[in-house]
């Protein structure tokens, strides 16, 4: 017999007939006559009652919370059941017993990031995981709709993109190798043969920053495309985005609910975005009291201050470009702007940077030297300018950063399944 997931019996697939599911124990409770089990699988739980006079009852009797097993029963309609459906059980078989599962109610949440192997079997979890898992489809979908090719450029790499300070070295077999910052400059490479390119993958940073949006490794939903302007790019972001949150709020209804979401944040996100340019954003600031001058770059206080202006995602561009890194293109009139943006929500502040590429060779290289960075370490770099250069432009999206906004959360940690941070990195 086939095996019966668990929503499914919920949704009344299998009213009055005979199923066998697999799952853990989350729950149990003995009467006298009746012991009452709550069984989860991935789909969901359910209520399963076994009565004393039952062959399953000496199996359900040594049952304890988190042993999987197999049990076999009737769907029973019954509005008192969580759920409104129940099993009646008539055997189970016990699959892996449990010893004494460590997690119980009123925990710290210490004690839980450190059993995090054994927490990512919450519901809670299970509900983020599965959301994340909607919005990677979500982005992909998105993506190959407007024409761009997935792709997977290299995590080990020979010279920084983001600068040197968030670099992780790695030794690699004789040599000093380092951790991807941001896939870009790959990317960067296969416009001139893919043209519209995109990858989602794992950046690095050595952050030692201990805030609610700060890993040392995250999701980098990264996009490069030729033969584009900042016109385009603020575009395809903002589309990106609303995109995204209307099919997480259509599509994921029920558990953003679970998860007591703010559904109308979500279906709120539509193009366009406000923009204001970095000069107006230091303006606004100034303001409301900030002691900021231009040129500043913008700190987490300040952004989300910003964020107070809007109360929904917008555009900050026109960035200094000394605080903007080597490979931002600059306005030829104005080579102290940089034509750059970064996107920022409520909370979190930015969840995104993008921006025109420089595509002049000689630009180029003072940049590079301005940076105080080697120009002998970006010669494959500076090979894209000497051979059919083109203008292009391209942005970089924090996935966690972006879940942390979408889905209320209280730490960045709790956006992917593995958090590393200065602190965690066990399991
Ligand atoms: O602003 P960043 O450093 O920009 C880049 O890496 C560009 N090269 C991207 C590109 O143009 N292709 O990083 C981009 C985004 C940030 O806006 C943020 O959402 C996320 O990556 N991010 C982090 N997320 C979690 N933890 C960290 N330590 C992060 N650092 C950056
Ligand atoms: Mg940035």
């Amino acid at each position: 017999m086939p095996f019966a997931k668990i929503r499914k019996i919920l949704e009344g697939c299998y009213e009055n007939r005979k199923v066998t599911i697999r799952g853990w124990i989350y729950r149990k409770r003995k009467g006298k006559a009746l012991i009452f089990l709550i069984i989860r699988d991935s789909s969901g739980f359910i209520q399963c009652t076994v009565k004393r006079a039952s062959p399953a009852w000496s199996e359900a009797e040594q049952l304890t919370i988190e042993s999987s097993l197999q049990l076999e029963g009737i769907v029973k309609p019954d509005s008192r059941a969580p759920g409104g459906y129940e099993i009646t059980a008539h055997s189970i078989s016990i699959i892996g017993l449990a010893e004494l599962f460590p997690i119980t109610k009123d925990q710290s949440e210490e004690f839980i990031r450190d059993v995090r192997h054994l927490w990512l079997r919450s519901r809670r979890m299970n509900l983020i995981m599965k959301i994340r898992a909607n919005i990677l489809d979500f982005t992909r979908a998105f993506f190959r709709q407007k024409g761009f090719t997935e792709t997977t450029p290299p995590m080990f790499i020979s010279a920084a993109v983001e600068g040197g300070s968030t670099l992780f070295n790695v030794k690699y077999f004789d040599q000093n190798l380092f951790l991807t910052q941001s896939s870009q400059l790959y990317l960067e490479i296969l416009i001139y043969s893919l043209e519209k390119v995109y990858c989602i993958a794992p950046s690095f940073r050595a952050e030692k920053s201990r805030t609610i949006r700060h890993l040392t490794e995250y999701w980098h939903i990264e996009g490069e495309w030729p033969f584009a302007d900042m016109t385009d790019l603020m575009s395809f972001e903002e589309a990106l985005l609303a995109h995204i949150c209307q099919q997480t709020a259509g599509k994921c209804g029920e558990e953003l609910e679970e998860l007591n979401v703010d559904i109308s944040k979500l279906t709120a996100v539509t193009i366009p975005f406000p923009k204001i340019s970095y000069t107006e954003a230091v303006e606004l600031l100034l303001k409301s009291g900030s002691k900021l001058k231009w040129g500043d770059d913008f700190g987490y206080e300040e952004e989300k201050k910003l964020a107070d202006n809007f109360r929904k995602p917008f555009f900050v561009y026109d960035y200094p470009s000394s605080i903007k890194a080597f490979y931002c293109k600059t306005y030829r009139d104005r080579p102290e702007i940089a034509l750059s943006v970064d996107m920022l929500v409520p909370r979190i502040g930015e969840i995104s940077t993008g921006g025109a590429r420089e595509e002049d060779k000689e630009i180029l290289i003072e940049r590079i030297k301005e940076m105080g960075l080697k120009e002998q370490d970006y010669d494959w770099y500076l090979d894209l300018r000497r051979y059919g250069t083109v203008p292009h432009v391209g942005f970089g999206l924090g996935l966690e950063r972006l879940l942390v906004w979408m889905l209320d959360l209280e730490n960045i940690i709790d956006a992917l399944p593995f958090p590393r941070t200065t602190r965690r990195f066990y399991p």
